[in-house]
């Protein structure tokens, strides 16, 4: 490709020192060899993560290193981390929770959240989390389907548990963290008592429940997580994750990330979403190593300050801060020692050239970008800290996973040609199911590749460069939103009778959120009608699902079975041809 190629002098020995070698002659069945197993023999992700590391040398290690946005503190241990999360599995036990039975954290990014969901995991029950940005909606949505038996959630977030309530008769027990009474607890003080019965309180439990739990001792193809993720048409879909997909996110922790138990760890990602449960939770505590976790809002100050603090030595970030970093300018970088900083990483949507040679500007490290999604469950493509970075590729597959870009009848490509990018089955963290909906799981293969709906090429060294989605599924600032979401929530508005929805691209956030909308009859367009919706949008859905644009229209392309055909739109919208409207009603 065109682009210079960035060859590094590294002075720190990398995990993965011959890409090519460790490539060629890798196997999961050798890697798995090394795992700790429970005593019995069975697996349970859980232990590997917090229980192993509380029994050997790491017992009195900080695993958590969390900071509020008020700036308070606390450090947890991994003999911490292994006791609490052993309580929250009583906890649950008590509440009747048992194998496969789902627990939801709708929570922040507070200590809680982290060690809930290790217990969830340690009695064999499937752990949600929910993006704290969500509105009752997709709340509702999320938890009608995977038929959650337990919420854990906090009082500011509960108003919008409470509106959708009484429509989730299998939603058991919400429980609320009374976070004034973590301090208390953590010494072993006096408690509150429990709350009235639409909900409970979370430390009056924890201190009733015992320390010492019976783990679960599960099958490694068990299931351990699910998170909801978005596709192009239809509500969000349940990606249900293995025990076992802790092996490969592991691995690339340690080979795409770098992660040795030494490092102080820091991945600004909400475990709402896949990458705060890979590499948050699961595959870096694995390894030992210490994790930071900040529960404020970006503010490049503060970042800088947070890693200036703790030392961080790995930082694991996305596009859309790196490109805010970078408007914020480089001076402020200067006025922070930043010398902890070994590698830097990126994931979550294309990374430009220019935001990975800013890195090595500010910093005098590159970023390091990384391709996977939530049906992937770990890093497949990667940027590795011992091969020269192609700034503007993803990198090469990461040990373990084959990938490749494919036509439509499942042929590899050549060099150069886009395609399919498409993986080949069986790595552990691949997803189990979709929750409920087999057909869904079953319309990702073709032949016998796992199509990721993403478009992409090779070049001749084996880089790979991604294209754009095969589908309308949205990226913005990273997060990935489905149109049929925003645009169910449109059209849930009263003054609107149709809409539909599409990415814009867009120079920080990659893309935004563009809504084309119909009004009923009677309706007049207006500024303030389009600040009307935005908040209808926000408080229904989601904080981060909501369209940053609006236009009116008094009529949406449809084809001539209904449906709106937002290739179309999009294809308007940025001046591109309209290709094949052979099916398009009259327009
Ligand atoms: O379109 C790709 C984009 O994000 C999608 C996956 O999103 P999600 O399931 O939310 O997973 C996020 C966890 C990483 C992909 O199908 N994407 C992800 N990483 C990259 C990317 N697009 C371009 N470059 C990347 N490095």
């Amino acid at each position: 490709m065109k682009t210079k190629p960035i060859v590094k002098k590294l002075n720190f020995e990398p995990n993965l020192k011959d890409y090519q070698k460790t490539y060629d002659s890798f196997s999961y069945f050798d890697e798995a060899k090394k795992f700790e197993n429970l005593p019995d023999g069975g697996f349970n992700a859980a232990y590997t993560v917090c229980d192993v590391n509380a029994q050997n040398f790491r017992k009195n290690k900080v695993a958590l290193y969390w900071e509020g946005e008020e700036g308070e503190e606390i450090k947890l241990t991994f003999q911490e981390l292994s006791l609490l999360s052993n309580k929250v599995g009583n906890l649950l036990k008590n509440l009747e929770v048992g194998r496969g039975d789902r627990v939801f954290l709708f929570l922040p990014r507070i200590p809680e959240l982290y060690f809930c969901f290790l217990g969830i995991l340690k009695i064999g029950a499937i752990a949600g989390t929910l993006f704290s940005a969500f509105g009752p909606q997709a709340l509702e949505d999320r938890l009608k389907n995977s038929d959650a038996k337990i919420l854990i959630t906090t009082p500011q977030l509960y108003p919008r548990v409470q509106k959708i309530k009484q429509n989730l008769p299998n939603l058991k027990t919400v429980i609320l963290i009374d976070e004034e009474n973590r301090t208390a607890f953590m010494k072993e003080a006096k408690l509150k008592k429990p709350g009235k019965n639409s909900y409970t309180w979370f430390y009056p439990l924890m201190e009733k429940a015992l320390e010492k739990l019976h783990l679960a001792s599960m099958k490694p193809t068990d299931p351990a997580f699910m998170l909801y993720t978005s596709g192009t048409t239809g509500k969000p879909k349940g990606v249900v994750h293995q025990h076992k997909a802790l092996l490969h996110e592991c691995i690339s922790a340690r080979y795409v990330l770098d992660i040795k138990d030494t490092d102080v760890y820091w991945c600004t990602a909400d475990p709402g979403w896949v990458t705060g449960i890979a590499y948050e939770i699961l595959g870096t505590w694995c390894i030992g190593s210490s994790t930071l976790v900040y529960g404020g809002r970006f503010d490049p100050a503060k970042w800088y300050d947070l890693i200036q603090e703790y030392k961080v030595t790995v930082w694991y970030t996305a596009p859309t801060a790196i490109r805010m970093l970078a408007a914020s300018g480089t001076e402020l970088v200067k006025k922070y020692d930043l010398s902890s900083l070994r590698h830097l990483a990126s994931v979550g949507e294309p990374l430009n050239p220019e935001a990975v040679n800013w890195g090595q500007k500010a910093f005098g490290l590159p970023f390091h970008d990384n391709y996977w999604q939530t049906e992937t469950g770990g890093i497949v493509i990667a940027n590795y800290p011992s091969l020269d970075i192609k700034p503007g590729s993803m990198g090469k597959p990461v040990p373990g996973i084959k990938a490749e870009v494919i036509n439509n009848q499942g042929q590899p490509v050549g060099p150069y040609k886009e395609g399919n990018l498409a993986l080949k089955p069986g790595w552990p963290s691949m997803m189990l199911k979709i929750w409920r909906r087999p057909e869904k799981y079953q319309s990702y293969f073709l032949k016998n590749w796992y199509l990721t709906g993403d478009k992409a090429f090779k070049d001749e060294d084996g880089y790979f460069w991604f294209i754009s989605r095969a589908d309308d599924v949205i990226k913005t600032s990273g997060e990935r939103v489905g149109p049929f979401e925003v645009e169910s929530a449109l059209v849930s508005h009263p003054k609107i009778i149709e809409a539909g929805v599409i990415g814009k691209p867009d120079p920080l956030r990659g893309e935004l959120i563009k809504a084309f909308v119909t009004l009923k009859k009677g309706e007049k367009p207006s500024e303030k009608l389009k600040e009307e919706i935005q908040t209808y949008v926000k408080k229904h859905l989601a904080g981060h699902a909501y369209p940053r644009e609006i236009e009116f229209t008094d009529k949406l392309p449809k084809t001539r079975s209904g449906k709106i055909m937002r290739r179309l739109l999009k294809a308007k919208e940025l001046g591109l041809p309209l290709g094949d409207t052979s099916t398009l009603e009259d327009y």
